[in-house]
Protein backbone atom coordinates (compact mmCIF):
# COMPACT_ATOMS: atom_id res chain seq x y z
CA UNK A 1 0.00 0.00 0.00
CA UNK A 2 1.14 3.47 -0.88
CA UNK A 3 1.93 5.58 1.77
CA UNK A 4 0.29 8.42 0.17
CA UNK A 5 -3.40 7.15 0.26
CA UNK A 6 -5.55 8.46 2.38
CA UNK A 7 -7.74 5.42 2.76
CA UNK A 8 -11.23 5.02 4.62
CA UNK A 9 -10.46 4.33 7.70
CA UNK A 10 -13.50 1.63 9.63
CA UNK A 11 -14.07 4.18 12.53
CA UNK A 12 -14.81 7.02 9.33
CA UNK A 13 -16.49 3.97 7.37
CA UNK A 14 -18.94 3.46 10.30
CA UNK A 15 -19.64 7.36 10.52
CA UNK A 16 -20.59 7.85 6.74
CA UNK A 17 -23.09 5.17 7.16
CA UNK A 18 -24.72 6.53 9.63
CA UNK A 19 -24.40 10.42 8.28
CA UNK A 20 -25.86 8.53 4.70
CA UNK A 21 -28.98 8.08 6.42
CA UNK A 22 -29.76 11.76 7.22
CA UNK A 23 -28.06 12.83 3.30
CA UNK A 24 -30.54 10.52 1.87
CA UNK A 25 -33.75 11.80 3.87
CA UNK A 26 -36.13 9.62 3.29
CA UNK A 27 -35.51 10.17 -0.60
CA UNK A 28 -36.20 7.42 -2.96
CA UNK A 29 -35.62 6.37 -6.79
CA UNK A 30 -33.35 8.70 -8.64
CA UNK A 31 -33.60 11.62 -5.83
CA UNK A 32 -31.74 9.29 -3.36
CA UNK A 33 -29.28 7.88 -5.72
CA UNK A 34 -28.32 11.76 -6.85
CA UNK A 35 -28.04 12.13 -2.88
CA UNK A 36 -25.93 8.76 -2.33
CA UNK A 37 -23.63 10.19 -5.33
CA UNK A 38 -23.03 13.32 -3.82
CA UNK A 39 -22.53 12.26 -0.33
CA UNK A 40 -19.84 9.86 -1.35
CA UNK A 41 -18.16 12.04 -3.61
CA UNK A 42 -17.08 14.20 -0.18
CA UNK A 43 -14.97 11.04 0.68
CA UNK A 44 -11.80 12.72 -0.50
CA UNK A 45 -10.26 9.45 -1.91
CA UNK A 46 -13.81 9.35 -4.19
CA UNK A 47 -13.09 11.59 -7.05
CA UNK A 48 -15.49 10.85 -9.06
CA UNK A 49 -18.94 9.01 -7.96
CA UNK A 50 -21.58 7.61 -10.55
CA UNK A 51 -24.64 5.02 -10.03
CA UNK A 52 -25.80 3.45 -13.10
CA UNK A 53 -29.16 1.82 -13.88
CA UNK A 54 -29.44 -1.80 -15.96
CA UNK A 55 -31.75 -1.27 -18.73
CA UNK A 56 -31.94 -4.35 -20.83
CA UNK A 57 -28.67 -4.89 -21.72
CA UNK A 58 -26.98 -1.93 -20.73
CA UNK A 59 -26.02 0.41 -18.11
CA UNK A 60 -27.26 3.57 -17.82
CA UNK A 61 -25.44 6.83 -16.04
CA UNK A 62 -28.41 7.82 -13.77
CA UNK A 63 -26.55 10.14 -11.11
CA UNK A 64 -22.93 11.60 -10.95
CA UNK A 65 -20.69 13.60 -8.55
CA UNK A 66 -17.24 14.51 -9.79
CA UNK A 67 -15.06 17.67 -11.35
CA UNK A 68 -16.71 16.56 -15.01
CA UNK A 69 -18.89 14.55 -17.03
CA UNK A 70 -18.24 11.08 -18.45
CA UNK A 71 -18.90 10.09 -21.79
CA UNK A 72 -19.61 7.30 -20.74
CA UNK A 73 -23.28 7.41 -20.18
CA UNK A 74 -24.36 4.00 -21.90
CA UNK A 75 -22.44 0.65 -21.21
CA UNK A 76 -23.24 -2.19 -22.57
CA UNK A 77 -23.35 -5.52 -19.85
CA UNK A 78 -20.03 -7.42 -19.93
CA UNK A 79 -18.08 -4.17 -21.42
CA UNK A 80 -15.85 -2.39 -19.24
CA UNK A 81 -15.23 -2.51 -15.50
CA UNK A 82 -18.63 -1.53 -15.20
CA UNK A 83 -20.12 -4.11 -17.25
CA UNK A 84 -18.26 -6.86 -15.87
CA UNK A 85 -19.45 -6.25 -11.77
CA UNK A 86 -22.75 -5.96 -13.45
CA UNK A 87 -22.58 -9.50 -15.50
CA UNK A 88 -20.23 -11.16 -12.63
CA UNK A 89 -22.78 -9.19 -9.86
CA UNK A 90 -19.89 -8.67 -8.33
CA UNK A 91 -18.11 -5.94 -6.59
CA UNK A 92 -14.22 -5.43 -8.64
CA UNK A 93 -11.94 -3.57 -7.27
CA UNK A 94 -8.90 -2.79 -9.80
CA UNK A 95 -6.05 -1.10 -7.97
CA UNK A 96 -4.28 0.49 -11.28
CA UNK A 97 -6.31 0.75 -14.27
CA UNK A 98 -3.48 0.88 -16.60
CA UNK A 99 -2.69 -2.65 -16.08
CA UNK A 100 -6.73 -3.79 -16.55
CA UNK A 101 -7.49 -4.79 -20.27
CA UNK A 102 -11.05 -4.42 -19.53
CA UNK A 103 -10.74 -0.58 -18.62
CA UNK A 104 -13.00 2.03 -20.45
CA UNK A 105 -11.17 5.25 -19.37
CA UNK A 106 -13.36 8.45 -18.53
CA UNK A 107 -10.49 10.69 -16.49
CA UNK A 108 -6.90 10.86 -17.49
CA UNK A 109 -6.49 11.47 -13.78
CA UNK A 110 -8.03 8.24 -12.76
CA UNK A 111 -5.44 5.59 -11.49
CA UNK A 112 -7.85 2.92 -9.69
CA UNK A 113 -11.71 1.90 -9.84
CA UNK A 114 -13.97 -0.06 -7.44
CA UNK A 115 -17.87 -1.12 -9.00
CA UNK A 116 -20.24 -2.21 -6.41
CA UNK A 117 -23.53 -3.63 -7.96
CA UNK A 118 -26.62 -3.09 -6.32
CA UNK A 119 -28.96 -5.66 -6.07
CA UNK A 120 -32.19 -7.20 -5.09
CA UNK A 121 -33.79 -10.99 -4.79
CA UNK A 122 -34.20 -10.73 -8.70
CA UNK A 123 -30.70 -9.69 -9.61
CA UNK A 124 -28.46 -6.67 -10.25
CA UNK A 125 -30.26 -3.55 -10.82
CA UNK A 126 -27.75 -1.23 -11.26
CA UNK A 127 -24.13 -0.40 -9.23
CA UNK A 128 -22.22 1.88 -7.85
CA UNK A 129 -18.75 3.63 -9.63
CA UNK A 130 -15.99 5.25 -7.77
CA UNK A 131 -13.11 6.22 -9.38
CA UNK A 132 -9.46 7.27 -7.61
CA UNK A 133 -7.10 9.49 -8.37
CA UNK A 134 -4.18 7.44 -7.07
CA UNK A 135 -3.15 4.28 -7.34
CA UNK A 136 -4.48 1.27 -4.85
CA UNK A 137 -6.97 3.91 -3.45
CA UNK A 138 -9.53 1.22 -2.52
CA UNK A 139 -9.67 -1.71 0.08
CA UNK A 140 -11.79 -4.44 1.36
CA UNK A 141 -12.89 -1.93 3.84
CA UNK A 142 -14.14 0.34 0.91
CA UNK A 143 -15.87 -3.11 -0.22
CA UNK A 144 -17.86 -3.49 2.28
CA UNK A 145 -18.83 0.41 3.18
CA UNK A 146 -20.10 0.34 -0.13
CA UNK A 147 -22.15 -2.78 -0.42
CA UNK A 148 -22.88 -1.42 3.02
CA UNK A 149 -24.70 1.65 0.55
CA UNK A 150 -25.95 -0.40 -2.40
CA UNK A 151 -28.21 -2.12 -0.14
CA UNK A 152 -29.41 1.26 1.22
CA UNK A 153 -29.54 2.21 -2.34
CA UNK A 154 -31.44 -1.09 -3.60
CA UNK A 155 -34.12 -0.34 -0.75
CA UNK A 156 -35.23 2.55 -1.73
CA UNK A 157 -35.12 2.17 -5.56
CA UNK A 158 -38.29 2.44 -6.97
N1 LIG B 1 -14.13 3.03 -16.09
C1 LIG B 1 -15.43 2.43 -16.29
C2 LIG B 1 -16.30 3.28 -17.16
C3 LIG B 1 -17.07 4.29 -16.41
S1 LIG B 1 -16.14 5.69 -16.02
O1 LIG B 1 -15.13 5.27 -14.96
C4 LIG B 1 -17.10 6.82 -15.30
C5 LIG B 1 -15.29 1.02 -16.87
O2 LIG B 1 -14.19 0.59 -17.16
O3 LIG B 1 -16.30 0.35 -17.03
Amino acid sequence: MKASVTRLSREQARELLVKLDAAMAGSKGRASREAIVKFLNTIPSYSWVGIYVVEGKDLVLDAWSGPAATEHTRIPIGKGVCGFAAKAGRTEIVSDVSKDPRYLQCFLSTKSEIVVPISNQGGVLGEIDVDGDQLDAFSSLDREFLEAVARKASGVWA
